[in-house]
């Protein structure tokens, strides 16, 4: 009992932390592994250390209840791995977490808990940790940097990881960037979606992603959005997915005629993004098309028009001692006016 409490004097200082950490659209089309967007749909982690000496999970939001409570919980052991590297020990938490992100859709959804429960830890001792060491050790847990890039860094992210050490450049989204984003009821697990690619690839085909990939990075960073529709084409993952996913084909080579500037499948999907001009007077049309074409192959989506996100985790640090107010009040009641679904 001594030790807990003077652990926490020493390291969490009587802190509770809480993370808003922005949702991500992954790959753009060409850039599989390696391109990332931020996007404004979020997910909210309130860490501190345990009062009661035993670590607690509080889980709000669609499909968490599903998720451990125990010490095998993701958030809890990517914490730990935090505390390990600073040296210090805070073996029991209390984790409260909501998202509006739905889980397995290409969202994003496992890559901001990675960045939440990193960024939260970190900040619960202090912040001993650097952005760059909290986007490797993400990267490692995660396998591939695009969706922790952007999660964590806001914007878009051009990231490469050689399995040892992860390298990015952020670019600013302009600002008539907006998205469109189709969500199917159904999910698909990121390893199904992987596991749907080719090990070898033609040379061509790895040509024609080179050419789209490094021609979409240039027209996103001078703001040529007219290009984006010669650049968000792919033959190294869309094509192996799509018959994962009714309505992708379609939806990938018709978006455009319904005032898209491109469109891509949003990470492993299966959720498909449509990027939009903000000023674009056809995105009643092409909200329709996207929700007409799932439904024609009886796939029930839901459209959300997001926003690209600039900036990455935002940080609240509170003392417990200044808390007892809101002892009774749950994290979605804390967070109720920023709440987007
Ligand atoms: N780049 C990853 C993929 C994103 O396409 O598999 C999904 O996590």
């Amino acid at each position: 009992m001594e030790s807990r409490v003077a652990t926490r004097t020493k390291f969490t200082d009587n802190r509770r932390v809480r993370v808003k950490v922005p949702a991500s659209t992954a790959n753009l089309g060409p850039g599989f592994d390696s391109l990332g967007m931020a996007l404004s749909l979020y997910a909210w982690i309130e860490m501190s250390e345990s009062r009661t000496g035993e670590t607690v999970f509080r889980f709000y939001g669609d499909g968490m209840e599903g998720l451990p409570a125990d010490k095998s919980n993701l958030l809890y052991k990517v914490a730990q791995l935090v505390f390990d590297q600073a040296g210090v020990n805070v073996p029991e938490l209390e984790i409260a977490m909501y998202s509006d992100i739905p889980l397995a859709r290409g969202l994003g959804s496992s890559a901001t808990a990675i960045i939440a429960a990193l960024v939260a830890a970190n900040a619960l001792i202090g912040s001993p940790l650097s952005d760059d060491d909290l986007f490797q050790l993400a990267t490692k847990l995660e396998g591939h940097p695009d969706n922790v890039g952007a999660s964590l860094f806001g914007g878009i992210v051009v990231a490469a990881w050689d399995g040892e050490a992860a390298h990015y450049a952020r670019i600013e989204p302009n600002a008539k960037l907006e998205t469109l984003v189709a969500i199917p009821a159904f999910e698909l697990a990121t390893e199904k979606a992987r596991h749907a690619l080719p090990s070898q690839l033609a040379m061509a085909d790895a040509v024609y992603n080179v050419g789209r990939s490094s021609l979409l990075v240039a027209a996103l960073a001078g703001g040529e959005l007219g290009l984006i529709r010669h650049a968000m084409k792919d033959r190294l993952h869309q094509p192996y997915r799509a018959p994962l996913i009714p309505g992708m084909t379609e939806i990938l080579e018709r978006a455009t005629e319904f005032g898209a500037l491109g469109s891509a499948l949003s990470g492993a999907g299966p959720t498909l993004i449509a990027f939009v001009d903000a000023d674009s007077p056809s995105k009643a049309e092409l909200e329709k098309f996207l929700q007409d074409t799932m439904r024609k192959e009886g796939i029930e989506a839901e459209t959300l028009w997001l926003g690209p996100c600039s900036s990455g985790p935002k940080v609240l640090v509170e003392k417990w001692d200044d808390l007892s107010a809101e002892a009774d009040r749950t994290l979605p009641e804390r967070i109720k006016g920023e709440l987007a679904l």
